[in-house]
Parts: structure tokens; sequence; C-alpha cells
């Protein structure tokens, strides 16, 4: 079963997830106030269970991972400064240049391996105004995006984001993490959730992916830091009302849906080795720690591939000319996995 109304097999994104029965059912019970004014008890308990479950001191409910990677941009920073994003992280690539338009920031690209900086790259790449007769911005914050997306869903080491952070920290940058799917990295790498955050200032935390909420994201860090992300989301219009119905469903997936990840995990694997061991697709093993598959044809572009795959049921994001995406989720059962192997070593 695939627990939603279509026969189509769809891998486009997580975020394609929607909520089931039994969290359409915790939505429907759940005590609502003006979260504006402050009134509404499920969007508080939400905000504490996400920043008790990250070790930090407050959280805040926003309507998406762009917004929430926004307000946390915009509170680290003032114009002028200059952010340190991997060149492929979704805060560069696919947030519509908010850091620009949003912060007046610039942006340092390093390129990492798999989306995944090092600190010798953060280090490299953190310039000051101080000490450069003004001629260059102010790097002072520094972003790492766990899982990286187009990375391949890849999972930083432990050792090498604490490494960042002191880097980071040694000159005076804050630190922010894009963890839009950080509960993947953390069941993935068997490390708890606030040991991975406990060196960053700010971590935004989608629960609209694979953790299968309908809508939203927390910003967790300081009290401080969020008391004045609190203004930011204000005047982005991220103040909601009764939002205690969404905060539900938020609530729910932390409950029922995190340990459910490693059945996602590994049927992304499944996938990925049987490509692996085809002549006319192939895939980079190594890459696939979560639940992405990024895959190339040999004789079909990404667009081809994609279209073909579209005919038999699969719908997938060819995300570059020459490489597609496979994302699996709540409603990718073990028959698609099959399936999906089947449609694929027909396509030579
Ligand atoms: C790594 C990453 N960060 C942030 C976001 C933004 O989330 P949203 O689509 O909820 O704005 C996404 C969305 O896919 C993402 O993959």
């Amino acid at each position: 079963m695939r627990d939603i109304n279509s026969n189509r097999i769809d891998l486009r994104s997580d975020t394609v997830t929607q909520p089931t029965d039994a969290m359409r059912q915790a939505m429907a019970r759940a005590e609502v106030g003006d979260d504006v004014l402050g009134d509404d008890p499920t969007v508080q308990q939400l905000e504490s269970m996400v920043a008790e479950m990250s070790g930090k001191e407050a959280g805040l409910f926003v309507p998406s991972g762009t917004m929430s990677n926004a307000v946390a941009l915009k509170t680290h920073t003032v114009p002028g400064d200059e952010i340190v994003t991997e060149r492929y992280s979704h805060i560069y690539l696919y947030e519509g240049g908010g850091y620009a338009a949003l912060c007046g920031s610039s942006v340092a690209l390093p390129l990492g391996e798999n989306g995944l900086l090092t600190p010798e790259l953060v280090e490299q790449s953190i310039r000051k105004q101080k000490g450069s007769q003004s001629h260059y911005p102010d790097g002072n914050l520094v972003c790492v995006e766990n899982t990286a997306n187009r990375g391949g869903g890849t999972c930083y080491e432990q050792d090498v984001l604490d490494a960042i952070a002191e880097v980071s920290k040694a000159k005076n940058c804050a630190t922010h993490v894009d963890g839009a799917r950080i509960f993947n990295a953390s069941v993935a790498t068997k490390t708890p959730l606030h040991r991975m955050t406990r060196d960053y200032d700010s971590v935004s935390i989608c629960l609209s992916k694979g953790l299968g909420a309908p809508v939203g994201s927390v910003l967790v860090g300081s009290q401080d830091f969020i008391d004045q992300a609190h203004r930011w989301r204000k005047m982005f219009g991220g103040g909601m009302r009764q939002s205690g119905i969404l905060a539900a469903a938020g609530i729910y997936a932390l409950e029922n849906n995190v340990e459910r990840m490693e059945d996602d995990h590994r049927r992304a694997r499944t996938i990925a080795q049987a490509i692996d061991e085809m002549d006319h697709v192939s895939v980079d093993l190594d890459a696939v720690q979560t639940n992405m598959v990024y895959f190339s044809a040999s004789k079909y572009s990404a667009n081809e591939v994609s279209q073909k795959m579209a005919e038999a049921g699969i719908d997938m994001f060819d995300i570059s000319p020459t490489h597609c995406r496979i994302v699996t989720h709540l409603h990718i059962t073990d028959e698609d996995v099959n399936r999906v192997i089947e449609v694929l070593s027909n396509l030579n």
C-alpha cells in the first residue's frame, strides 16, 4: 500500500509526501490559539520539542525551509556581510537569491566534494574587512547543509562538522546548519541530533520532507537568537495564527516518522546497487548515503530518461542535463522499488 490515492511512483522528492490518516487525525485534534499573540499551545509544544531534541534553548515554527534559512541568515548578518556556503548548496542555488535580496549579503562559494565542505575550505573562504583596507566584505556566517541535497543526500562526519564549527568560531563567524534533512543524517550516521548540532548557533529543520508533515520548519538556536529571528519572521510575513493544526502534524511526524527513515535509506540503496550492476546507467555508490540516488544513462540525456520513466508511471526529476534524481520516502514501497529497477533495466 502506498498510503496515498495514486497509481504513480513519485520519486521526484520527499516533499511530495502527504499526511497519512493518523497524522490528519492528530491535526484534527490539535488544541490551537492565535500564535501571533503567543497563544497556540501546540506550536509552543513543537518549538520546545525540536529545541530540546537539538540541544538548543528555543525554536521558532515557520512555514517553509526557505523562510527558515532566510530568517536565520537575516538574523546572523548585516548588509555587506559575506556568507560562506557550498557551491551547490540550497541556500545559494534554490532560494531565489534571498541571501542577496533579503540580507544584502554576498556569498563565498567553496566547491566541496559531494556537497560537503571541509574545515580547510571554510577557513580559506572566510574573508574579513579588517586588515583588507576594506577591500573585502565581512565574512560573518558559515552555513553547512546536512544532508547535502545536490551532493546526493550525503552526510557530514561528526569530526568534520565539529572542525568546521571550530575554524568558523576562531574567525568570529556564526554557524548555521541547513538541516532540511538533518534527521536523515542523524538516522544514517546513528548520531543523536543534539550531538550533530552541538557546536552550531542555529539549525533549520524541515518537517515537510522525509518526516511527512504537510507544512513547516523549525528554526532553533539560543533564546536571544530566536527572539531576534521572531521579528524577522514577522517582517517576512511568516507569523501564522491557528498554526497548531500544522504543528500537530510536525509533532506526529517527530514521534512516528524518524526511525522509519531507515527504510527509505535501504530502498534508495537497493535501487542504487541495482543501477550499479547495469551497464547503461551509472551511479556513484559512495554518495548514496540516505534517501537519494543521482544517476546518469549512457545513451540518453537526463531529460529523456525522466520522460521514458514517466511513460512507465514513474516520476523523477532530471536535475542536470546528465543526471536524474530519485528520492525515496514514506509512500515508496518495496514493490515500487522492484518496479523502478525493472523499468530502469529495460531502458537501454
Ligand atoms: C537542503 C534544503 N534546504 C532548504 C529547502 C527549502 O525547503 P522548502 O521547500 O520548504 O522551502 C530544501 C527544499 O527542498 C532543501 O532541499
